[in-house]
């Protein structure tokens, strides 16, 4: 019987992400179970697939905090609660503030869905299109205060093809992502890497994980 690490997800929407580490962690082996959800906004699809996975989902929106300060408090007591260990943003809309990030330090992961240092921010499938990159791809990494920045859990590379659309683009990036966030998620929670100096630290023999995250190249 695996110790299973507590984990809260914050979303924004649609949450294909959530579901990923949803159904990951429905394998009895997996070290992480989602214990609390939050989405900023009400209604979403999100919300719908924490409740049909019997997960305690919260609408927090910050549209009725005054601060992103309040803001943030509210969803921190929450997870503090909910006694949740990892948080993991899933498609999460807003920029978090520094006591939010700073008091979740080493345990606050995030997914962005280019390969980070490069192509930080809103509508990455755009620019990378625009800018003639080969490869792009998605990336799990510690969230620092800095928008999209932070040091690097684990990443996975998809080719840009001629004919890509945003949407074909976007849509392979996703099925990497899918595979991604949970293999990340999972060496997170086994502990077997962590935050050190502003470093991801990998235990000896896990440090060539990423490696093995390329997904397979779909035809065009
Ligand atoms: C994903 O592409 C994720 O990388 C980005 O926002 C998108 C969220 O999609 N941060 P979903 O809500 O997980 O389906």
């Amino acid at each position: 019987m695996v110790t299973r690490a507590r984990v809260g997800v914050l979303i924004s929407g649609r949450g294909s992400n959530l579901q990923a580490l949803i159904d990951a962690c429905a394998k009895p082996e997996f070290p992480a179970e989602i214990v609390c959800v939050i989405s900023n906004v009400p209604k979403v699809e999100g919300l719908a697939r924490a409740e049909r996975a019997g997960i305690p989902a919260h609408v927090i929106a910050h549209a009725s905090y005054p601060s992103r300060e309040l803001f943030d408090a509210a969803m921190d007591r929450l997870l503090r609660a909910a006694e949740v260990r990892f948080v993991c943003l899933a498609g999460f809309m807003r920029v978090l503030s520094v006591p939010f990030v700073e008091g979740w330090k080493g345990r606050l992961v995030n997914i962005h869905p280019s390969l980070l240092p490069s192509f930080r921010g809103l509508n990455v499938h755009r620019r990378v299109l625009e800018s003639g990159t080969r490869i792009s791809g998605c990336t799990v990494h510690f969230v620092a205060p800095e928008l999209d920045s932070g040091p690097i859990i684990a990443q996975a590379a998809v080719p840009v093809l001629p004919r890509d659309t945003e949407e074909t683009l976007a849509a392979r990036t996703l099925a990497a992502e899918h595979r991604l966030y949970p293999l990340a998620l999972r060496l997170l929670a086994a502990g077997l890497v962590r935050l050190e100096e502003n470093r991801a630290r990998f235990e000896d023999g896990f440090d060539g994980a990423a490696g093995e995250l390329f997904s397979p190249c779909p035809p065009n």
